[in-house]
């Protein structure tokens, strides 16, 4: 199975976001643009993971998210990789990153180490994909100025990417971030 785990995104921050892109869209045909339904902030790629694991897997996803509190995130900005168009992540990043190092490691030690282990992670979310090389620098000034409204995450999910024209994912589990102690039950 090849799996990822991801933050969600709200309908909200979905919905502005998908405004401002729409045209963009239109202008950029080459490009592959991914679907506002398929839209996650990755935390770990983890690729092919043999199905026997998923239940180790799942454990340590529960540690590791326990281990957080939630996060106040915003999209925003914009920038590209080398292959792929990208919108940024704004507030609190360093919260996020220390999740996706603890997911990493989690998985690391049910014996799914990520594919991009050692890598250093960067926020952000996949808005669209290159097939050949493409100068996208007018589109990235075009986002620039993107200010989403801000959520708050409560949860991290572990995916499973099945590989299509457009890839369809299905949820395998939730586990939550911690939440503040004034809103956690007696
Ligand atoms: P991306 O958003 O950074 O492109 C599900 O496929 C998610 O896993 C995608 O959103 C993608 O993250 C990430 N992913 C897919 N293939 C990957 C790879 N080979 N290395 C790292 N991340 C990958």
């Amino acid at each position: 199975m090849r799996l990822f785990v991801a933050i969600a995104l709200p309908a909200g921050a979905a919905g502005e976001l998908d405004s401002a892109v729409a045209p963009l869209r239109l202008a950029w045909p080459e490009l592959r643009w991914t679907g506002r339904d398929a839209w996650h902030l990755t935390l770990a790629f983890l690729g092919e993971v043999d199905e026997g694991l998923t239940g180790k897997l799942g454990g340590r996803l529960e540690r590791a998210a326990a281990r957080h509190a939630r996060l106040s995130l915003s999209l925003g900005g914009a920038g590209a990789f080398p292959t792929a168009g990208r919108t940024g992540v704004q507030g609190d990043r360093r919260g996020l990153t220390r999740l996706a190092q603890s997911v990493a490691a989690g998985a690391t030690r049910a014996g799914v180490p990520p594919a991009q282990e050692g890598r250093r992670y960067q926020p952000h979310l996949t808005l669209a994909r290159c097939r050949a090389p493409a100068d996208v620098r007018t589109l990235v000034a075009t986002l620039a100025d993107f200010a989403g409204t801000g959520w708050t995450a409560g949860e991290i999910y572990l995916i499973r990417s099945r590989l299509q024209q457009q890839p369809r994912y299905e949820t395998l589990g939730a586990w939550p971030l911690l939440a503040p102690a004034s809103s956690q039950p007696a």
